[in-house]
């Protein structure tokens, strides 16, 4: 499997914020976060590649960032972006976002809203706060107590990373917990962050801003919303018996796989272990029967990224499928709501949008034929492959490209395990 995107965009950012040299193993090479390491060289760090998956970078420090000569362009990638926002909020330099057509599509006030609480400044921006915009970063950041009104983690990381950069404590108050990987590095690089329970769901994180962060090395483990797909596609292919190893467990991430054992999934997991600060595990799963459950709206920020894939599976599945809350997805790389709805749709099964619900009716088959519009959105074009795997005629997408935003290897992956993918 690939190494995790989210940490991947985290290891680069980050290590450029330290002084001295980070070795990151295992880093994700897609299009997304190359992008991310190309922003890192236009803002002074030395990102190099040294081998397969191995990187190194010499960071700047915290609020070191050099002036940018050219516009930062983030192509397809929401994380490195609003992550990127955060960082230069915090420094004293200008610059230019940009990203694809589906980026500028994507709101940026949600993030531009805290940073100018900071003290940094949007110059310019398209309509809404949207790309391409020119962010003035803070002479002198102010530390500010912030509760993200929806539960992002990208939202949360912008808010921590231009933080960093100021005096006393920044204080990010989320009422439903997100991933944490933001977190967790910043305390492995050195960093003073306290997080404690807040509520029900939520959490409190406290950052002492000025640390000087510590280069130490970074081992990026395998993305579950990546495994997600051949997990899927075992699941649903009758016969199948694979073992994925090495997937990142962290409980922020694992809503999919507490989803699937409620759906009936054979997913064993072997030999679990901690590895360099997550639990990690080899995953053997089997082609199950699966039955349609009800999906509550408080574990969405444990599977944001798993929904399209799980609609799949759902409509596999015998009866109905409720997955509840769903408003976030409609900001993602494309619609997802509507468009995970028309995948399904345009291959024969019935679907519904009620509210920010989505309902799917499995019939235990799906006929397939459809040709599904991907929208600039890799994991849409994934969902789709991975359902024609299984279903009575061949399902065909409109577009594969941005696959290679998150899984390169996804197509050659899929024909070594015995799909026919033309
Ligand atoms: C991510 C957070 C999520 C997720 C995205 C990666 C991150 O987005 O959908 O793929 O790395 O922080 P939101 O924070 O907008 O929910």
């Amino acid at each position: 499997m690939p190494g995790d995107k989210s940490i991947s965009h985290r290891a680069l950012i980050l290590s450029a914020m330290t002084v001295g040299e980070t070795r990151i193993t295992g880093l994700l090479e897609g299009e997304d976060v190359i992008n991310t390491a190309k922003v890192m060289r236009v803002l002074g760090a030395a990102v190099e590649r040294t081998g397969e998956g191995a990187w190194s970078v010499r960071g700047v420090g915290v609020a070191g960032f050099a002036q940018p000569e050219i516009a930062l362009d983030f192509g397809n990638s929401g994380t490195g972006c609003r992550l990127v926002m955060g960082a230069v909020a915090g420094c004293p330099v200008t610059a230019v976002f940009d990203g694809d057509a589906s980026l500028r599509k994507r709101p940026m006030k949600r993030v531009l809203d805290p940073l100018i609480r900071i003290g940094a400044r949007a110059l310019d921006a398209a309509e809404g706060g949207r790309l391409p915009l020119t962010l003035q970063g803070a002479k002198n950041p102010i530390p500010i107590e912030y509760a993200p009104p929806v539960a992002s983690a990208q939202l949360k990381s912008a808010v921590l990373l231009a933080g960093l950069a100021a005096p006393g404590e920044t204080i990010v108050i989320e009422k439903e917990a997100t991933r944490d990987h933001t977190e967790k590095m910043l305390a492995h690089f050195g960093a003073q962050v306290r997080v404690e329970a807040f509520g029900e769901h939520g959490r409190k994180i406290t950052l002492t801003g000025r640390p000087e962060l510590v280069p130490a090395p970074l081992q990026v483990p395998a993305d579950p919303s990546s495994a997600a797909f051949p997990l899927a596609a075992a699941l649903i292919v009758p016969g199948s018996d694979i073992v994925i190893e090495g997937v990142m467990m962290n409980p922020l991430r694992t809503g999919l796989f507490l989803t699937l054992r409620e759906m009936g999934a054979n997913i064993d997991m072997l030999s679990a272990k901690n590895d360099g600060g997550e639990e990690v595990a080899d995953l053997r799963v089997k082609a199950s029967s699966l039955r349609g459950v009800e999906v509550p709206a408080a574990r969405v920020p444990s599977m944001i990224d798993e929904y399209p894939i799980l609609a799949v599976l759902a409509a596999f599945a015998e009866g109905t499928t409720r997955m509840r809350g769903l408003s976030e997805l409609r900001v993602k790389e494309s619609d997802r709501l509507a468009a995970t709805a028309d995948m399904l749709r345009v291959n024969g099964v019935a679907v519904e949008i009620e509210g920010d619900d989505l309902v799917v009716h499995g019939k235990g088959r799906v006929s397939g034929g459809g040709i599904v519009a991907t929208h600039m959105d890799h994991r849409l074009a994934m969902s789709a492959l991975v359902m024609g795997l299984a279903s009575e005629k061949p399902v065909a997408v409109d577009d594969a490209a941005f696959i290679a935003t998150s899984f390169p290897g996804f197509v050659d992956l899929m024909c070594a395990t015995g799909a026919d993918l033309s």
